[in-house]
């Protein structure tokens, strides 16, 4: 196609992406001795993230975020601070390795290690995993929160764009933007997170705890294993989400996907309890209790026991 015979909205579109490509091009030479721009990987709420390769040739990701009048100076600040101490962490966890992070010009930046194996988000697009295979998956995440857990530390944004997949795909932790280090006092103003994988009580705006990460986690492995929310309601904004996430109806995951055994979904349950008291708190408990439910064992919590098992029981054969 030549270019004159594009349509306007097609060429002004490859124009903005030039002069978008150009300007990232420019920013990421000045960082960490010149940065090379290789691809747009994705959008996100705060900024874009972009393939890179730095002056050896190695390939990063790196999270450039515009400054701008609408978005207190502050959050930006916290997210740099933030990222920079997840430093600490990802020698020893499954947490995506932040190499540095800073202010270039008007925009801020993370380099990071970069994930080929794409997003849990995107074997949710693909949905061609077995169940046992997600609930694995579901195991080593559970494993590197009671991780970070151990560490004092809190996620606070759990959610499938935010676990990266390597080629065996096996799940880091990425944005700990809204992470809390030993939390002590509540979030002020409006509740912090991404609305439908939020706790009630974060959507309350209570004191960040451990809780949050078990109840974001029994949203996201819901979603991993029926390919929708929890809800039966569809909320259109985010004040009817909190709304629906404080008081709607959980519909039982099995209902969706019958595949979904009793003891997965007795887990599943137990993740979204809205009593803090019933909710999973140790996330090993969690890891060890998926693994179990794929594997014949007993799981740690009761369950709704089939009519078939309950025959198996009787003649003692489990
Ligand atoms: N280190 C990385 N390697 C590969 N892909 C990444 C990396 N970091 C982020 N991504 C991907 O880039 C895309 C944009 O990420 P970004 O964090 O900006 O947005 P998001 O996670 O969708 O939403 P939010 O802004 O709420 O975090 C997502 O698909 C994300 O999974
Ligand atoms: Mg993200």
């Amino acid at each position: 196609m030549t270019a004159d015979s594009r349509n306007p909205a097609e060429k002004s579109m490859n124009q903005n992406d030039m002069e978008e490509n150009a300007i990232v091009a420019a920013l990421l030479s000045g960082i960490e001795g010149g940065l090379e721009l290789v691809r747009t990987i994705g959008k996100g709420s705060l900024g874009t993230v972009y393939e890179c390769a730095d002056k050896n040739g190695t390939p990063l990701a790196v999270k450039l975020m515009q400054g701008s009048p609408m978005i207190e100076p502050d959050t930006f600040e916290n997210i740099i601070t933030a990222a920079l101490k997840t430093r600490s962490i990802s020698e020893t966890t499954r947490v995506v390795k932040v190499i540095s992070a800073g202010k270039i010009e008007n925009f801020y930046y993370i380099l990071m290690e970069l994930f080929k194996g794409g997003t849990l988000e995107a074997v949710l697009a693909k949905n061609n995993l077995s169940i046992k295979d997600k609930v694995r998956i579901g195991a080593e995440i559970a494993k590197t929160l009671a991780d970070i857990h151990s560490k004092g530390i809190v996620h606070n944004d759990l959610k499938p764009s935010n676990v990266l997949l390597d080629k065996d795909n096996v799940p880091y932790l990425n944005d700990f933007y809204l992470f809390v280090s030993r939390p002590s006092k509540p979030f002020s103003g409006m509740p912090q997170g991404t609305p439908y994988y939020m706790s009630p009580e974060q959507a309350s705006g209570q004191i960040p705890a451990v809780t949050n990460d078990s109840y974001s986690f029994g949203v996201l492995l819901y979603e991993l294993l029926t390919n929708s929310m929890p809800y039966r309601e569809h909320p259109r904004n985010i004040t009817e989400m909190i709304h629906v996430v404080t008081e709607g109806k959980i519909v039982r995951p099995s209902k969706k996907n019958s595949a979904i055994n009793a003891k997965i979904e007795a887990i599943i349950l137990k993740l979204l309890s809205r009593d803090l008291e019933t909710r999973y708190r140790d996330m090993n408990v969690v890891a060890s209790d998926l693994l179990a439910s794929i594997s014949g064992k007993q799981i740690s919590i009761p369950y709704r026991k089939s009519m078939l098992s309950k025959v198996f029981t009787f003649f003692g054969s489990n």
